[in-house]
């Protein structure tokens, strides 16, 4: 409060205007990773000129782009019944036993671009091939009681085969979204196998069971269950969880529910009381309008490429990160999308994937408006028409600057250290390293306002980083000194990251 009255009249600001927080010196958790998916977007993208698959993998996975230190490679099923040729990704699978490492170029490339630059893998797993699925198909149908051996086989094979080339194949999810058949065959959008949560513990089994087996039951986690949403997740745990929690490196969610934080809180003292020790990880969403406060969330189609939407996307991190203390946080799971480049104004027939093929050209330049067709569900757009019009043109949008903040700035090992006050909220972190702490700060208020700081220990501002309505990312003034606390400007609907040295300057 000193600080904050302070700060006000000297720089004659409103007090209203200025807040005022401590950095504690105790640690929350400690992050393990910020990442991206690759489904699905490979499947078009890797037929791009070699120069943007570069260009493509520099925006994901260096610190010059996002940043990421986590992604998520998609063990295709072979797409059978999926209609969308997108989202059907070939198998390795040939039989029992017997596999073809050169299915799936499209996805091996990225994933072999994420392990040129050093990011750790995740492999996930829609469906089963669809030779061991109860309909012979992608999608549609549900996991076979009894084949839990044979399926822990595949996905061990597969990931034994990938790390022997060298890739950091870290941990596997054998079940996303296992509540969610998406669809019939012939019909489906995406390949899905539905796994009853009293089939759950086999497939856990199945899969940890060949991992050991393999001497990779301490190297390769399991994560599960990858429930679309807090909801179902909870009242589904109590039915597989307890037999099967020793063999799970982390429980991990969604949140197509959107749930608010008092939700959010209850879901992981649910966890705590089921799997007490266990770490909640949050991994996949999209599709949201709303605001960085938090108003408005919902899964809806929609979109906005502007700083109203990539607030919205950064208040769910920060829900993920703070009020949660959950150490992994994975962006939408196809976080590159061909959605969206329609021209102005969007009809309602350029909504859908299945309809953008079909969009006019001349070739956009630029991004589409804010409307009610397209879908936020990508950081990064690309023209769905491309091999036709030759347009290989990456768009950014604001969500893409925004996450680069948690990309660029949490980092695997750092710690998150709670700031307390009475003007803190959930959507203002300290990350910590040895040598820095890093100031992660919203504002989604429309009007300016001051951060007044403390730390723990000596320290020397060295940078400042924005992303607003009119700025990418952009250098900012370091923090000024102002007493013994530090002044961190925080503009309307901004994302800000204001670096120190933990070190006198
Ligand atoms: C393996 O998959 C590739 C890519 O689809 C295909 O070209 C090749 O014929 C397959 N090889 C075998 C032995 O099936
Ligand atoms: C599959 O196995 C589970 C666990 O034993 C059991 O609860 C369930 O009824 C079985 N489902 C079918 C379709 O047999
Ligand atoms: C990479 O893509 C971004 C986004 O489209 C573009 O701004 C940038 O110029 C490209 N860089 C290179 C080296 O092609
Ligand atoms: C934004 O406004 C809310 C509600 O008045 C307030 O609680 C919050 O501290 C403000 N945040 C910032 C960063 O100014």
């Amino acid at each position: 409060m000193l600080a904050a009255t302070l700060a006000a009249s000297l720089f004659a600001v409103s007090p209203a205007s200025v807040h005022a927080a401590t950095v504690s010196s105790t640690a929350a958790q400690t992050f393990l990773g910020v990442g991206g998916s690759g489904a699905w977007w490979p499947h078009d993208l890797f037929n791009f000129p070699d120069a943007v698959r570069q260009n493509l993998s520099t925006l994901l996975f260096s610190q010059s782009g996002l940043g990421l230190s986590s992604y998520r490679f998609n063990i295709g099923g072979g797409g059978v019944g999926v209609v969308n040729p997108v989202r059907a990704p070939q198998t390795f699978y040939v039989s029992p036993g017997v596999y073809n490492f050169s299915a799936d170029p499209q996805g091996v490339y990225f994933l072999q671009q994420a392990g040129a630059h050093g990011v750790p893998i995740t492999a996930f797993v829609n469906s089963a091939p669809s030779q061991l699925t109860s309909n012979k198909a992608s999608c549609g149908g549900t996991f076979v009681n009894g084949t839990g051996a044979a399926y822990g086989t595949y996905v061990a094979d597969v990931i034994s085969h990938w790390r022997s080339t060298g890739l950091m194949i870290n941990f596997i999810s054998p079940m996303n979204e296992p509540d969610n058949s998406f669809g019939s065959p012939g019909s489906c959008g995406q390949e899905g196998m539905q796994v009853s949560a009293n089939q759950r513990a086999e497939v856990v089994n199945g899969v940890f069971n060949a991992l050991q087996s393999r001497g990779l039951s301490t190297a390769v986690g399991i994560l599960a269950d990858e429930s679309s949403s807090l909801s179902l997740a909870t009242s589904e745990y109590p039915t597989w969880l307890p037999s099967v929690a020793n063999k799970v490196a982390a429980i991990v969610h969604h949140t197509y529910d959107f749930p608010t934080d008092a939700s959010y809180t209850s879901f992981v003292n649910t966890v705590k009381s089921i799997a007490p020790g266990k770490a909640t990880w949050m991994s996949e969403i999209c599709c949201s309008l709303g605001t960085g406060a938090g108003t408005g969330r919902g899964y809806t189609q929609g979109f906005d490429p502007t700083i109203t939407n990539a607030l919205m996307f950064s208040g769910l991190v920060f829900q993920s990160f703070v009020l949660a203390s959950e150490p992994h946080y994975d962006a939408s799971s196809f976080e590159i999308q061909l959605h969206l480049l329609c021209l102005t104004p969007c009809s309602s027939s350029s909504g859908p994937w299945s309809q953008m093929g079909a969009l006019p050209s001349p070739v956009r330049t630029v991004q589409p408006p804010p409307n009610s067709v397209g879908w936020n569900d990508g950081m990064i757009y690309y023209d769905p028409s491309y091999a036709t019009n030759k347009n290989f043109a990456l768009y950014l949008t604001k969500h893409f600057w925004t996450y680069k903040h948690f990309g660029n700035f949490v980092k695997p090992g750092s710690v998150r250290l709670p700031l307390v006050g009475t003007d803190v909220r959930e959507w203002m972190m300290a990350v910590s390293t040895s040598t820095t702490y890093n100031l992660i700060l919203m504002n989604p208020n429309t009007t300016d306002s001051t951060l007044t700081i403390s730390f723990p220990d000596t320290v020397c501002p060295i940078s400042g980083f924005r992303t607003s309505a009119t700025e990418d990312f952009a250098t900012v003034a370091a923090a000024t000194k102002s007493g013994t606390s530090w002044l961190l400007p925080l503009k309307t609907m901004s994302l800000t990251t204001y670096t120190f040295n933990r070190a006198a300057c």
